[in-house]
């Protein structure tokens, strides 16, 4: 049922809604459709249509449900942020008057220890949004000591990625790495003079969760098509979670010049990070398109280079 209680709580959303007015015959993207909460609060605000897109293949049966609701308002295809021109030709669309993007992991993923996202819950060491490609235990059961470390920095911001990459690799030496209890164990014991609150284990979770899924490459190729998908007036609406992915958006709307209108981010209320801790760090970020002069932002220009 559409109208059950949601698992995921959509954050910012009533500041999304107001950025972007729903109206009637518009066309919304939701790059991120995850439980359908943005695409829900679209749909019932005005008579228009939510193109939906997910990589991961378990929303299937919630986008259904909608599909079954909203008949021809609404489609979803399973698919990934590069691909968006891809599904725009699939389904014969040219412009798109706006798109969103709440980056991240779910609730419904973060809460399934078998799917390896947490360092909380023993699971897998999966960590896969669209169940294809390496996992996690793969990469780390094989990887090159010094390209571990590389990653842990440049994706976790990770200032002992050396440190805990030696302990990694010395760990797996003896023993192959199974579990996400067993991965948090062998960081946490390596960082025992680790006073902050936040669990040891958290940095090195984020960048390999996001170099298993290629998460900034996929943000920076979605961005991209996105500006040219998009119709004059229209705008690009991102939620991010973390720092390397709001200096992305930052940098590619800085890179953009005066072909668009930046607005200023928009922070959740105290009330919403009271009600909903998992938006305490969230940032949105509007990128409205007021010419028509289509460039393309290297990655380099948006602040990332591995
Ligand atoms: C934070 S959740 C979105 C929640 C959604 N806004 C809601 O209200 O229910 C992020 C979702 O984006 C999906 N996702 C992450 N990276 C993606 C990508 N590159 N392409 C398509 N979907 C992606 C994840 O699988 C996840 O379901």
């Amino acid at each position: 049922m559409i109208d059950d209680e949601f698992k995921h709580k959509p954050v910012l959303i009533n500041e999304v809604i107001e950025s972007i007015e729903p109206a009637d015959d518009k066309i919304y993207f939701d790059a991120t459709f995850g439980n359908g909460g943005y695409s829900k609060k679209i749909l019932s605000s005005s008579n228009c249509k939510v193109i939906a897109i997910d990589r991961d293949p378990s929303v299937s049966s919630k986008a259904k449900e909608f599909e079954e609701k909203y008949k021809d308002r609404f489609k979803f295809i399973e698919s990934r942020f590069s691909q968006i021109k891809k599904v725009m030709e699939e389904l014969e669309r040219e412009k798109v008057n706006c798109f969103l993007f709440d980056i991240g992991v779910s609730s419904m993923q973060l809460d399934n220890a078998n799917r390896g996202f947490s360092f909380m819950k023993d699971g897998p060491l999966d960590m896969r949004m669209s169940n294809t490609g390496k996992t996690a235990g793969e990469l780390i059961n094989t990887i090159d000591q010094n390209e571990l470390a590389d990653i842990l920095f440049h994706y976790g911001d990770e200032r002992n990625s050396r440190r805990i990459a030696r302990s990694i690799i010395n760990y797996r030496n003896k023993k192959e790495i199974k579990s996400t209890l067993e991965l948090a164990d062998i960081i946490k014991k390596n960082n025992k003079n680790f006073k902050s609150k936040i669990n040891p284990a958290t940095k090195t979770f984020q960048a390999l969760r996001m170099f298993i899924n290629n998460e900034l490459e996929e943000l920076h190729s979605g961005l991209n098509q996105a500006l040219n998908l998009l119709s004059i007036a229209g705008k690009i609406c991102v939620v991010t979670f973390h720092s390397l992915e709001d200096r992305m958006v930052k940098n590619f709307s800085k890179a953009l010049g005066s072909s668009v209108k930046v607005e200023k981010v928009i922070k959740p209320s105290d009330d919403e990070v009271r009600l909903n801790p998992r938006s305490r760090s969230a940032k949105l970020r509007l990128i409205q398109k007021i010419s028509n002069q289509n460039k393309y932002i290297p990655i380099e220009e948006c602040g990332f280079s591995l």
